[in-house]
């Protein structure tokens, strides 16, 4: 960030919004949001950048606005990616302490990544985060932080997420349009997760949701480690389509009527109450039975839900998520998404807000900040892992887990493996 090496910013192009925030971190490590700025977003589908120079602008628009709030000129950003593209895989790997005492030290550690980190993905396909899932010590699974403890074997497991090249590409070119570098780019859930999660809820074991406009971003994190991922292509878009068709009503219409009288929890409805689903402006009345709308909103949403549990519950986790499920993004605001979700799941359900974060309240306190507050967060512990000094002087480069990121944005940018 051009002026002050302080600041930090990220852009969050989301299907109906592209948001930049600028963050600062205070004397207390306390990250304080000094400006954002939003623009709705033509030229994304189902979180995809399909109109490169649609994108572009609404990123102009929105970086302008941050700019002006914060008072800082943004050269560079930290950039979300999600999308059906994104999947993982787990890679494991297991060596004898070599040391006579016998006591793990962070160079069985480093050499136990670096062996796990050998695998290999489809050619069109990028990693995008290498992230240990759990270390394992004689057999006993779950161990956050071997150093220091005896072991004879040390074992570690990776989750390697990763994506399609040509989206990738989009999006970091749409970036690059608008004359921003690209820091790195993060996977959405991730960052939605660093937003809203408090560490009990990780180490517990706890379901994030992100429901946007175009995407449900998932994530699942036990033991303090994120554990499982996943991209549905359905978000409250989907649910506002179906409102205006059933309806017989503009898409903007069902948007409005959407967010005002929508409610997916039956318990919720009055049966008998009626809607003016018209257009108000040009005084057009016309009624809708709050049951009829709770029945479109309804099927939608837990068909949704239903989709999202039959994916997590293969992921080897589903009876220790005690802490239950955390819904986050714009849709988590939709009226019974909480209740139904708790009884989809069987599980507990809260909204999820961006917590430990100061500024203003309309992003410190809104759903659809959480990715961009959370790429922010995300970002800092990027460049703690890496031993930035005083952000931006690079000392030395962790285990090299993390990332490989500038490596991996020249490959991307030309087309390389
Ligand atoms: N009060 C509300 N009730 C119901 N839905 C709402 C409410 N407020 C916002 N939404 C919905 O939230 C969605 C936008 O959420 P969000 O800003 O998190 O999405 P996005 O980041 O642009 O998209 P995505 O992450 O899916 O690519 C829209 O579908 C919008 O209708
Ligand atoms: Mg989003």
């Amino acid at each position: 960030m051009a002026g002050n090496e302080n600041y930090i910013a990220a852009i969050d192009i989301g299907t109906t919004k592209v948001s930049t925030l600028v963050g600062v971190v205070k004397r207390d490590d306390v990250l304080e949001i000094i400006g954002y700025g939003t623009s709705p977003c033509r030229g994304i589908k189902k979180g995809l950048v399909v109109d490169v120079g649609e994108a572009t602008k609404s990123i102009v628009s929105s970086v302008e606005i941050a700019e002006k709030e914060a008072k800082v000129f943004i050269d560079s950003a930290y950039i979300g990616v999600t999308g059906k593209h994104i999947s993982f895989l787990s890679n494991w790997s297991e060596m004898v302490v070599a040391s006579p005492d016998k006591v793990v030290k962070k160079t069985d550690v480093d050499r136990i990544i670096s062996m796990a980190n050998k695998f290999s993905i489809p050619s069109q396909y990028r990693v995008i985060h290498t992230l240990v899932k759990q270390f394992v010590i004689d057999g006993e699974e779950g161990i956050e932080d071997p150093v220091g403890l005896s072991a004879e074997k040390l074992g570690v497991e990776l989750l390697v997420i990763y994506g399609s090249a040509m989206p990738i590409r989009n999006v970091i070119n749409s970036v690059r349009g608008a004359n921003i570098e690209v820091e790195d780019i993060i996977l959405e859930a991730l960052a939605s997760s660093e937003a809203v999660l408090t560490p009990e809820e990780k180490e517990s074991g706890v379901v994030l949701l992100d429901v946007g406009g175009g995407t449900t971003d998932v994530a699942v994190y036990k033991n303090n480690k994120m554990v499982f991922t996943y991209c549905l292509p359905v978000g409250g878009n989907l649910i506002s389509n179906d409102i205006s068709i059933g309806l017989n009503i503009p898409f903007s219409r069902a948007e409005e009527i959407k967010k005002k009288f929508a409610n997916a929890d039956y318990s919720l409805v009055d049966n008998l109450n009626k809607v003016n689903v018209g257009d108000i402006e040009l005084d057009r009345n016309k009624t809708a039975l709050s049951i009829r709308l709770y029945t479109i909103v309804n099927s939608r949403v837990k068909e949704l839900l239903e989709l999202v549990k039959k994916q997590i519950e293969n992921c080897g986790f589903w009876y220790s998520l005690p802490c239950g499920l955390v819904i986050t993004g714009g849709s988590s605001q939709l009226k019974g998404m909480l209740s139904l979700a708790n009884s989809i799941f069987g599980m507990p359900a809260r909204m999820g807000i961006p917590v430990d974060v100061e500024g203003p309240f309309d992003v410190v306190n809104n759903p659809i900040y959480s990715t961009g507050v959370g790429l922010l967060k995300y970002a800092l512990q990027l460049k703690k892992a890496e031993n930035l000094n005083q952000f931006g002087r690079r000392v030395r480069r962790s285990s090299g887990i993390m990332d490989k990121f500038k490596e991996f944005i020249s490959k991307i940018l030309k087309n390389e493996d």
